[in-house]
């Protein structure tokens, strides 16, 4: 009697866990699919639709792209998927809705929103590396290789919309089509430097460049000699390649 209740119970419990485990699943799945449906360009359009957003972002180099492909409004504005995505996607999605719910829709301040200061809290800079791999691509400009360069030097500081912020949403009022100001806005206020820096031992250095607040690091490179120019035997060798020498 007592084997049979037990029995009765082992099985009992057993659907249950079965049970579970496929509403788990389900709901898994569901999920899934949920955030894949509400993060669609599309998805975003139902509330965004002012033109500022939609129609600035149609105008973007991140849609008429050369190679033919569109950047949806997720690769920027969240981070790419297993970079916090998830947690991301929840935090941007609780605040639409919110704002959707419990704000009137004439206090948004999208100008705001589109500041550098605010756009560092929606636009993440690990999309745009994760992405952009090559920062010296062949069609870079001399411009862009040096503004590029100075980006290298002061990659914590600098974030790539401090240069490119109009990169998702063409703006036609922004003052200069590119902006080359290399980030520093408040340029005025710095201090300039008055003389070049002064070198006494063998080791790295920021030198100055009098007049301006511009600085750059310098390498100390200990002296030897090295082979410049391409041995004759290389591959894909052109003659002004060459001859080596010492
Ligand atoms: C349910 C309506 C709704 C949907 C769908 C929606 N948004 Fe929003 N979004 C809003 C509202 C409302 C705000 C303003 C929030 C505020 O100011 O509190 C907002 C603000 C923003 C902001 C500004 C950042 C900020 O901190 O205020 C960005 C960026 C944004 N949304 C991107 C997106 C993207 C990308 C999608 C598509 C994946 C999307 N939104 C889908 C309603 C929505
Ligand atoms: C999902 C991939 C992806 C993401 C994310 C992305 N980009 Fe791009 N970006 C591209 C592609 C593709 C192009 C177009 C290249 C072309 O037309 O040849 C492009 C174009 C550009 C250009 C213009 C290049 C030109 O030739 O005028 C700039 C500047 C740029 N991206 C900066 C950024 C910045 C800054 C971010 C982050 C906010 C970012 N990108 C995010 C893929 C991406
Ligand atoms: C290439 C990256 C990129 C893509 C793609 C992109 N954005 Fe943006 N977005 C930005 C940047 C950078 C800003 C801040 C500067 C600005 O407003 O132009 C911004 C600003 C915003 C803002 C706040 C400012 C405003 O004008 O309302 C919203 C809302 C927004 N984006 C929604 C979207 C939606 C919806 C899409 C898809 C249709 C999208 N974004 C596509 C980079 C991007
Ligand atoms: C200090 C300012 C500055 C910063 C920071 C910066 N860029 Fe640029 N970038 C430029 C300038 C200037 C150009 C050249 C624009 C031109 O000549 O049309 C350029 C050009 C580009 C291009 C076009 C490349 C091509 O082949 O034409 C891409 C893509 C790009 N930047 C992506 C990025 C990304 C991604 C980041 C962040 C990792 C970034 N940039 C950070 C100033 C900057």
């Amino acid at each position: 009697m007592l084997k049979k209740f037990i029995d009765f119970l082992r099985k009992k419990i057993l659907l249950i866990i079965f049970i579970g485990f496929v509403i788990g699943v389900f709901a898994a799945i569901l999920s899934n699919k949920a955030i894949e449906a509400t993060s669609t360009n599309e998805s975003c359009e139902m509330c965004h639709v002012h033109p500022h957003v939609f129609e600035s972002w149609k105008q973007s180099v991140h849609y008429d792209t050369r190679v033919g492909i569109h950047i949806g409004c997720v690769d920027c504005h969240l981070p790419p998927k297993g970079q916090n995505y998830l947690a991301e996607k929840i935090k941007a999605s609780a605040r639409d809705v919110y704002g959707l719910v419990f704000k009137d829709s004439a206090d948004f301040n999208w100008e705001e929103k589109s500041t550098l200061e605010f756009a560092k809290h929606h636009v993440f800079q690990e999309s745009c590396v994760g992405c952009h791999k090559n920062l010296f691509p062949l069609t870079l400009t001399k411009d862009g290789q040096n503004a590029h360069l100075y980006y290298t030097q002061k990659e914590k500081e600098l974030l790539c919309i401090n240069c490119h912020l109009h990169v998702g949403h063409y703006d036609p009022n922004a003052l200069h089509a590119k902006n080359v100001s290399f980030g520093n806005t408040g340029n005025d206020n710095k201090e300039k430097y008055t003389a070049p820096a002064t070198v006494t031992e063998f080791k790295d250095f920021s030198e100055t460049i009098p007049n301006t607040t511009v600085s750059f690091e310098m390498k100390a490179i200990p002296g030897g000699s090295f082979k410049i120019g391409s041995p004759e035997n290389e591959p894909l060798r052109k003659p002004d390649e060459g001859p080596q020498k010492r």
